[in-house]
């Protein structure tokens, strides 16, 4: 067919990552079936939804099928009551929010993936190694990109340098995925002072930032001083309440952003009106749910469990005395391959010796080649059976 397709997807690697872990661990079970893989790959949630989330979604749905109560479709950028709860959420790290620069979406992937949409031509920055959506997604759209490295040397935490060009977009991550590094206040100070003074945006995922319990770290990029002149938030309910199933996220784009005369805001309003019907009302109950005192307290709950398994995997490499990052404010743990090995090689060592499963760091950028990334989001039971199988490794 003499149809044109968009020849940037010939500069994408053939498979996304998670999916090429997939068809991996399909093929290794379908030659080894009687194989009891242990699953530390994807960074996928194993705890049920919370109660509080559950009665509400339970009650939502249930209005759903009555006449009075039913609703069609929802208002594009969220319902005011679930603008509300995250308004009131922030609250808890004293940044105050616009109702207005809150729209809710179905998860961080989606308006990380979409948001290109509203920006031009520019020089694009990307933390290497990174979440490999920020950069599938420019080069769906053939951006110019750049890289920001993280190595041992930073910690896995790059700072912004002087070849960074004016007016550029920038993104940002933490608690890190994949390394699970964190930005200190004064560190993310710097980016914000150097996207404020070189004309630039930030992109900031903060999908982990429930993870962080120390408060020598935001949670919010916007409780740096000028971020909201220069920043876009985007946060999801996929890690904080377990939401990886059900879908709801949040991004925020303050109504200060103005790039080339442009408030961002409105472009990202009519982009969703045009391209996004909402999130379904029994979800939206649901997500306000989990940021009620209750729901909060029973999604932390949650989250110390999985920090039990991120403390159970840090100390075999505190034992081991293997360089890691990550495991403290973070499900992440970072570490990097025994003897010099390559990080897909591990992986295959790792599957075939160990029967476990755990995410190559050179899938999220060349330089986390030789890095391999686990989580800590199994059950306590198999974080622990899993631990007994890498000692014999490692
Ligand atoms: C990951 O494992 O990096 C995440 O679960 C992927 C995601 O959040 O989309």
């Amino acid at each position: 067919m003499n149809v044109k397709i968009n020849e940037n997807f010939d500069n994408l690697s053939e498979n996304y990552l998670f999916s090429e872990i997939n068809k991996r661990i399909t093929k290794y079970k379908e030659e080894n079936k009687a194989a009891d893989i242990i699953k530390l790959g994807i960074g996928d949630v194993t705890l049920p939804l919370d109660k509080t989330v559950i009665d509400a979604l339970i009650k939502a749905s249930n209005e759903m099928g009555n006449k009075e109560t039913f609703r069609g479709y929802p208002p594009e950028y969220g319902y005011d009551f679930m603008k509300e709860a995250v308004k009131k959420y922030y609250k808890r790290f004293n940044v105050e929010l616009d109702l207005d620069s809150i729209f809710i979406s179905d998860g961080a992937k989606s308006d990380l993936g979409n948001i290109v949409d509203i920006f031009g031509n520019n020089n694009i920055y990307i933390p290497n190694p990174v979440y490999p959506v920020y950069l599938d997604s420019n080069l769906m759209s053939g951006r110019n990109i750049n890289f920001i490295n993280g190595s041992k040397d930073n910690n896995f935490l790059p700072l912004p340098t002087s070849d960074i060009k004016k007016g550029s977009i920038i993104y940002l991550c933490s608690p890190n995925n994949p390394t699970g590094s964190c930005y200190k206040y004064d560190e993310l100070k710097k980016w914000v002072d150097f996207a404020l003074n070189n004309d630039s945006l930030i992109i900031y995922d903060s999908a982990y930032e429930s993870f962080i319990s120390s408060d020598e770290y935001p949670h919010s990029i916007y409780e740096i001083e000028g971020a909201k002149s220069c920043a876009i938030e985007i946060c999801s309910f996929s890690k904080q309440a377990g939401f990886t199933g059900l879908r709801c996220g949040f991004t925020i784009i303050p109504l200060e952003i103005v790039c080339s005369n442009h408030q961002i805001n409105k472009l990202w309003k009519r982009r969703q009106a045009t391209k996004f019907n909402g999130v379904s009302y029994p979800v939206q109950r649901a997500a306000e749910a989990a940021l009620t005192d209750n729901g909060i307290k029973e999604c932390m709950d949650n989250i110390k469990y999985y920090m039990v398994n991120a403390k159970m995997l840090s100390e075999l490499f505190d034992e081991k005395n293997i360089y890691y990052t990550g495991g403290k404010n973070s499900p992440y743990i970072w570490f990097k391959c025994p003897n010099d090995m390559k990080s897909w090689e591990f992986f295959d060592y790792l599957l075939k010796n160990a029967n476990v499963v755990g995410t190559p760091g050179a899938g999220f950028g060349t330089f986390g080649e030789g890095y391999f990334r686990i989580t800590s989001f199994n059950t306590h039971e198999k974080t622990k059976e899993a631990v007994e199988r890498l000692r014999k490794l490692l």
